[in-house]
């Protein structure tokens, strides 16, 4: 009987074999691994960021009105650099996700977007008419399943003291801008302008 000799089969079988394993470590790491979220998850992820960024900006608006009302632009720097992060972390922390500000021309360098928030916003500044907030399930820069949700902040009358054109901008108020913020790029807006976003990330993968 003539059966194959050892180095006949090992060259038969091997390409099939490699292609197989191949494609076994390609599906392991594919970024689509994880399942996709039932649609109830997916409606109830939204409505925790829906909520999570209506809170964040009820809370920074309150705060921003009340120390204007009392101290004035000047002092509404101090509060707005002071609280504007540790109330954002706190938020996002009460509602178990992650929630932050981000612009294209930020004042605060934490407020700088990463590549998908970055082309979001580039994508919005070149909106005509209203911009829909967005929410979509994908796998973030740590390799986790999580809804993205992102809502747009535009300027109102009441941000040009602090984010105008520096001609309107209390000489003051430009100089504690400064001095807190050495790299701001957030002034030269008008009402109406695009001037960032609220972005969330909602866990999605069971523990
Ligand atoms: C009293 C001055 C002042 C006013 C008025 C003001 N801001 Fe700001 N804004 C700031 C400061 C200071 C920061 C940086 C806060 C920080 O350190 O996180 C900031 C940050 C932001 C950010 C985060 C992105 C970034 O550039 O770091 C957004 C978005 C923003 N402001 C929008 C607004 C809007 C919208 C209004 C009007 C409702 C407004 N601001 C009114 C002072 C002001």
């Amino acid at each position: 009987m003539n059966t194959p000799d050892l180095p006949t089969l090992r060259s038969a079988f091997t390409p099939a074999l490699l292609t197989l394993l191949l494609a076994l470590l390609l599906a392991a790491c594919s970024p689509d691994r994880h399942a996709a979220p039932s649609a109830e998850t997916r409606s109830d992820a939204i409505a925790q960021a829906e909520a999570a960024a209506g809170q964040l900006m009820s809370t920074l608006v309150s705060a921003l009105s009340q120390a204007m009302k009392e101290g004035g632009p000047t002092q509404a720097v101090e509060v707005c650099s002071s609280i504007a992060q540790q109330k954002t972390e706190e938020i996002g922390a009460s509602f178990g996700l992650s929630i932050r500000r981000v612009a294209l021309r930020a004042r605060n360098d934490l407020d700088r977007p990463n590549t998908r928030e970055e082309e979001i916003l580039e994508k919005w500044s070149h909106t005509e008419g209203p911009i829909e907030s967005l929410s979509e399930v994908i796998t973030n820069e740590q390799g986790n399943a999580v809804l993205h949700y992102m809502r747009p902040i535009l300027l109102g009358d009441n941000c040009v003291a602090c984010h105008g054109p520096e001609e309107q901008i209390q000489p003051d108020v430009l100089a504690a801008i400064r001095a807190h913020y050495p790299n701001d790029r957030a002034t030269g807006f008008q009402p109406g302008d695009l001037r960032g976003a609220i972005s969330v990330e909602v866990p999605l993968d069971q523990p």
